[in-house]
């Protein structure tokens, strides 16, 4: 009786032991990439030589009943396990990180490409967890995993970006969870406003003007935040100023910013990497954050209470601005009488009316700094259309400076990126715009002469015929 007993505790002891050495041998071959059917004929081999030699006393059949019976159901786990899905979407996330975009989003998060990708493999490991918490490929990977990011000093932040492989693109941050402090919670519809150039200027409200603005304008300037700029005559060409200096105040927000205004300021050959006192962010978890993406050439402010982020680049001697900011937000802090570039445009008389400028050179060829045809392959080359072509062309007339190539290439490129739907508000167009409104004057002065003409023939006759 006791010796039967102990036999069956021994027996038991071994089978505990083949499902855990089993079990581990099913999961790291599904582990490792292999597919069902490598999968089944590796049980068999199993079956066939593995369990004979473990089984002792020799062959009882309870043994080789129990391990096929442990084995289905490790078939039934295993597959239910899949961190195969998960290290493709890693290898296709290690294939995108030389794309601009997740370049951009990890110099965003302060980390480097990797960061994106190993993030993504443990995001997609732990939805696994449920089927796979003792797989030893699993659980080794995951530790693997964390170990890398630490390594890599990636970001902590649990809202940091992941890679998304259906759209093939980054999910950019993730929208901040309603909890978190100093969050923007309104609608999230969004105006766009930028300045480039010499200075051309493109509205909250989609308008595109080009000004000459000389000296210091306020381009926002609501109960949140100022941003100021100072526009100087660009060197040896006559009319044409561009932004040299760019300031940006962010008022006084005791909750969310500093009981004091944060200044920003960048001038031309000094665009520093943080706020006026030296500091890189203020607010709690960094509510109001600068981000310096190139040293000393572009830098992006984020203030996240009212999802507002900022960008000021340096072009050759000149800044292009970019601000996205909540419509809601817009709406509700306007403070009256205040000229805000952005909001209401430039005054008529600082307006240039471009399109009679390049009817003007199209006629003369006088008055530019460059050839006409010269400007137009440049900035066809720099792929740059609609108003971005014109301000280009224009700039290139005006001024000589082959650096505003870029500046219009790189406003246009900071615009869609704050929101890529623009995209399609430009059409195609690499050609001037037509001036109707010149030939068509020429043609009524023209009708309008010979009207004046016709009526004093006629007065002249009715005055000649004797009464
Ligand atoms: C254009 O930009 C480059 C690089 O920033 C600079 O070295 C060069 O002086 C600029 N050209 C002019 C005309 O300002
Ligand atoms: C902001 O104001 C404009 C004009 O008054 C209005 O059309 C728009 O719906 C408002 N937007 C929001 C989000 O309140
Ligand atoms: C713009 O050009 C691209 C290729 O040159 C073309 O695929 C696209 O349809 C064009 N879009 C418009 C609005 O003309």
């Amino acid at each position: 009786m006791g010796k039967r007993q102990r036999l069956v505790n021994e027996n038991v002891g071994f089978i505990s032991d083949i499902l855990l050495l089993n079990f581990s041998v099913v999961t790291s071959h599904l582990g490792a990439g292999k597919n069902r059917s490598i999968f089944h004929r590796v049980v068999h081999e199993w079956k066939g030589m593995g369990i004979e030699r473990f089984c002792y006393p020799p062959k009882p059949p309870i043994c080789s009943w129990f391990a096929a019976f442990i084995l289905l159901i490790c078939i039934s786990l295993g597959s239910a396990c899949n961190i195969v899905h998960c290290q493709s979407l890693f290898s296709s996330a290690k294939d995108a990180e030389k794309s601009t975009e997740i370049k951009k989003l990890a110099a965003l998060q302060r980390e480097s490409p990797r960061c994106i990708s190993l993030r993504t493999y443990i995001d997609c490991l732990v939805k696994q967890k449920r089927f796979c918490h003792s797989d030893i490929t699993f659980n080794g990977n995951l530790a693997g995993l964390k170990a890398k990011m630490y390594r890599h000093k990636c970001s902590a932040d649990p809202e940091a970006s992941i890679f998304d492989q259906e759209t093939m693109q980054v999910t950019g941050p993730r929208p901040p969870s309603v909890d978190r402090m100093c969050s923007y919670s309104g609608q999230p519809i969004y105006k766009q406003c930028g300045l480039f150039g010499d200075p051309h200027l493109r509205m909250f409200n989609e308008e595109f003007q080009t000004c000459k603005v000389e000296g210091a304008w306020a381009l926002v300037d609501n109960k949140h935040l100022t941003v100021q700029v100072t526009n100087d005559p660009v060197i040896n060409s006559g009319d044409a100023t561009a932004t040299s200096k760019l300031t940006v105040i962010i008022k006084k927000n005791e909750d969310c910013a500093s009981s004091q205004f944060i200044t920003y300021t960048a001038q031309t050959g000094h665009l520093p990497g943080s706020f006026s006192l030296g500091q890189t962010h203020y607010g709690p978890e960094r509510s109001v954050e600068i981000i310096e993406k190139e040293p000393g050439k572009s830098v992006v402010i984020y203030l996240r209470y009212i999802d507002t982020t900022i960008k000021v680049q340096q072009i050759g001697r000149y800044f292009t601005f970019a601000i996205k900011m909540p419509e809601e937000v817009l709406n509700s802090s306007e403070i009256s009488d205040k000229l805000e570039l952005c909001v209401q445009g430039c005054p008529n008389n600082e307006r240039i009316n471009y399109k009679q400028y390049f009817s003007e050179v199209q006629r003369t060829n006088k008055h530019s700094k460059m050839a006409l045809s010269k400007a137009l392959k440049m900035c066809r080359d720099a792929s740059v259309v609609d108003f971005y072509f014109d301000s280009c062309v224009f700039d290139l007339l005006t001024t000589g400076d082959e650096n505003f190539t870029a500046a219009a290439y790189q406003a246009w490129q900071d615009l869609i990126e704050l929101n890529p739907e623009l995209r399609q508000t430009q059409d195609n167009r690499t050609e001037l715009p037509i001036v109707p409104s010149s030939a068509s004057s020429e043609k009524t002065k023209f009708w309008y002469s010979s009207r004046i003409l016709l009526l004093s023939v006629l007065l002249c006759v009715l005055l000649s015929i004797p009464s």
